[in-house]
Parts: structure tokens; C-alpha cells; sequence
């Protein structure tokens, strides 16, 4: 799938910015602090009714304006379509396809699938695990909607048995209660243990192949999914803890403490990795992710890169390249001439600048 147009109005510093993209590489060329990202969150946005950076609709609007406007052209398998959306204060978004509204944004995955990376992604490699269980959500969010349904319930039976811990200090008699949540927890929680481990099993050679072809076969990534309990003992750790959870007020184990862990040649990521096998890692990670939606939804995803080139050296610059010759990409950056000397030819450049987007 590919975006052909794009058309901000009032959204970020675009009063009005229309840009039309190639099925190839579209590089967006200028210094700092001049759009460059908010065009890929124009993008994301269509794609996902969401921004790149968790900003709120609000905050999208260009400044001292009431509303914002983002159109979007997109083609799979020889159809067009038009995404609409209406961003506007305190209130929800409106949104239309071909000119239809839609009720929920659900309706909208599937038009146009992105895979983004700046270099945020980076802290999923040197932070604590929230990134780490973020990458698991999003990724099988855009790719199980029973999944996405399951995570949001499995967050508000947490928060109600959370809440009861706290109630039981003073109510002891509501202690008999927990066991409701208990079983709410299992149920939905099982689901996302369930569908992390597959994922991460799917994800296993995918990701040994890219990460070995980028690295020239100098380095091995291996995955390893790390569940706070299994399937099978979710149900018992909870029981078994039910005492220390009173005292800490706070579920102290199921998914939501899961983790995910990365290894180079049998060396620990996190610990052991330079800031370069990091990148290379978690592009490895994202090169996977297309292969992953490409195999599920039998198209191509467009993939979004924001300023995460400059860091890599040449060798694992080309490589990225030649990863990426039958995606749609569009890319961003300060320093254009290293890239294209990687790259000379079937790019589509544009200068970004005062805010306008000049196509070079
Ligand atoms: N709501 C908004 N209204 C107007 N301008 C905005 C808004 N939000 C961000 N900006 C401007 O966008 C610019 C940053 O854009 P960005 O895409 O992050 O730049 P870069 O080219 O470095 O990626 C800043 O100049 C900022 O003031
Ligand atoms: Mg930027």
C-alpha cells in the first residue's frame, strides 16, 4: 500500500502544505525545527488516528487556530481511497472515508499500515520495560483487534482490583471480593501472554535474518519473550501473593510486568550493546515488523524514518537502503549528502522550509 497526497490545513506550522509522494524513497531535506516531523505525524495520524509523538489533537492544531484538517490519498491493490480528518479543540475527531463519516476509529486500520522509527524506539533499548511491553501493544494492536480489545479491559480489571487492595485495609469484609477480579485478569490476561509468546516466536527468525543481513552476518539477535507468570500459573501466583499485593496495594504480578529481552551473540542488549548495535537492533526490530505486517495483511507498509540515519555508519546505511527498495518510504533529515551518495538514484527529494515543502 502507498500514500500518493497528503494535504495539511491549520495542523502543526502548515496553514496549507499539499505534497504528493513517490511509490519509492521521499527524502525530507532541512535544518531543524522546520516540519519535517510533522509531516510523517500528518502521515502517521491518517493511517492511525493517532500522533506519532502522543501529542493531542489539541496541541496538532497550528497555533491561535480552532480546527485542523488532514487528507489523505492512499492506494491498495489498485483501490483509492480518501481519509478525512477533522481535528478539533475538546472535542473528538471526525473522520470520513471516501467521504463516508465513520463512527469508531477501528473502521479505519487497514487503509494504510505504517511502521514508524525515530529515535525514540532507541529508549526501548535502555529503558525500564514499559517500552519494551509499549512495543508489544502496538505492534499486535495493529495487527489483532481482539488483542487491542483484551489489553484495554485487562487495564481496567487491574485498576478495579488495584483500587480494592487499597478498599480492604479499611473494609477487610471486602476481601472476599477480589476473586472476581482475579478471574477477570486471568481471562484477559491470558490472552496477552498468549499472544505475546506467538508473536515473539513469529518474530524470532524474522528478526535473526535482518539483523544478520545488516550486520553481515558479523552478528546474531536472538528475542526472548520474559512473562511475569505463565498461562498456567497466572491464576495461582495471584492467590499466592494476594497478601504482599494488600500490603503494597498494587497487583504485583501478570502481564502488565511482562518483559522482553535482546541478545548480540549471547550478550544482554541493554548491557552489553554500544549505542550502535542499539540502533541496528531496533531497526533489525523494524525491518521485522514490515516483513511481520506484510505476511498478515499481504501488502506493504509504508515506513517512516525520522533522522535515524545520520547515526549508522555506511555499511549498515546501505544495507538499511537495500532493505527498503520496494517499500514506500518516507524519510527525514539535516544532512542529505552521505545518504544520497548511499542511495543516488529513484529518490524523490524535498526541501522543507519556512513552512512550505519544496520538491526538489
Ligand atoms: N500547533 C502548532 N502550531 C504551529 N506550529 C507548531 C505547532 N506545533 C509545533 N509547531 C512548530 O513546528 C516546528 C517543529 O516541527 P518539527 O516537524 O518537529 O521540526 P523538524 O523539521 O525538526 O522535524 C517548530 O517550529 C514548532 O514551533
Ligand atoms: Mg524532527
Amino acid at each position: 500500500m502507498v500514500i500518493k497526497k497528503l494535504r495539511l490545513n491549520n495542523f502543526r506550522n502548515y496553514e496549507e502544505l499539499e505534497i504528493e509522494f513517490s511509490d519509492g524513497v521521499n527524502i525530507l531535506f532541512g535544518d531543524n525545527a522546520q516540519g519535517k516531523t510533522n509531516i510523517l505525524e500528518g502521515v502517521f495520524l491518517a493511517a492511525t488516528t493517532k500522533s506519532l509523538r502522543g501529542s493531542k489533537d489539541r496541541d496538532m492544531i497550528r497555533f491561535g487556530q480552532e480546527e485542523a484538517h488532514i487528507s489523505a490519498v492512499t492506494e491498495r491493490a489498485g483501490m483509492t481511497h480518501k481519509i478525512d480528518m477533522h481535528l478539533k479543540k475538546g472535542r473528538a475527531k471526525g473522520l470520513a472515508v471516501d467521504g463516508i463519516p465513520l463512527r469508531r476509529s477501528a473502521e479505519l486500520l487497514g487503509l494504510l499500515h505504517t511502521v514508524s522509527f525515530s529515535p525514540e524506539d532507541l529508549s526501548m533499548m535502555n529503558n525500564g520495560p514499559e517500552e519494551r511491553r509499549r512495543f508489544y501493544d502496538l505492534e499486535l494492536c495493529q495487527l489483532d483487534k481482539i488483542y487491542c480489545s483484551n489489553l484495554a479491559d485487562y487495564g481496567k480489571a487491574l485498576t478495579q482490583r488495584n483500587d480494592l487492595l487499597k478498599q480492604i485495609a479499611d473494609n477487610p469484609s471486602l476481601k472476599e471480593t477480589i476473586e472476581v477480579w482475579d478471574e477477570q485478569l486471568v481471562k484477559f490476561g491470558t490472552y496477552l501472554i498468549r499472544a505475546r509468546k506467538r508473536f515473539t516466536e513469529q518474530l524470532i527468525p524474522i528478526v535473526s535474518e535482518k539483523h544478520g543481513s545488516i550486520t553481515d552476518g558479523a552478528e546474531q539477535l536472538k528475542l526472548v519473550y520474559e512473562p511475569n507468570c505463565t498461562e498456567e500459573d497466572f491464576r495461582q501466583t495471584l492467590k499466592r501473593n494476594l497478601e504482599r499485593d494488600l500490603i503494597l496495594h498494587y497487583t504485583s504480578n501478570g502481564p502488565h510486568r511482562d518483559d522482553l529481552s535482546l541478545f548480540i551473540n549471547d550478550n544482554n542488549v541493554k548491557l552489553f550493546g554500544s549505542q550502535g548495535q542499539k540502533r541496528t537492533t531496533a531497526l533489525s526490530l523494524k525491518l521485522a515488523e514490515i516483513e511481520l505486517i506484510r505476511g498478515a495483511i499481504r501488502e506493504t507498509p509504508v515506513l517512516l524514518l525520522d533522522d535515524v540515519l545520520s547515526e549508522l555508519d555506511r555499511n549498515r546505511q546501505s544495507r538499511l537502503l537495500s532493505e527498503m527498495e520496494d517499500v514506500q518510504t518516507i524519510v527525514t533529515c539535516t544532512g542529505m549528502e552521505e545518504f544520497v551518495a548511499c542511495r543516488p538514484e529513484g529518490n524523490t527529494i524535498y526541501r522543507v522550509g519556512g513552512n512550505q515543502v519544496n520538491r526538489i
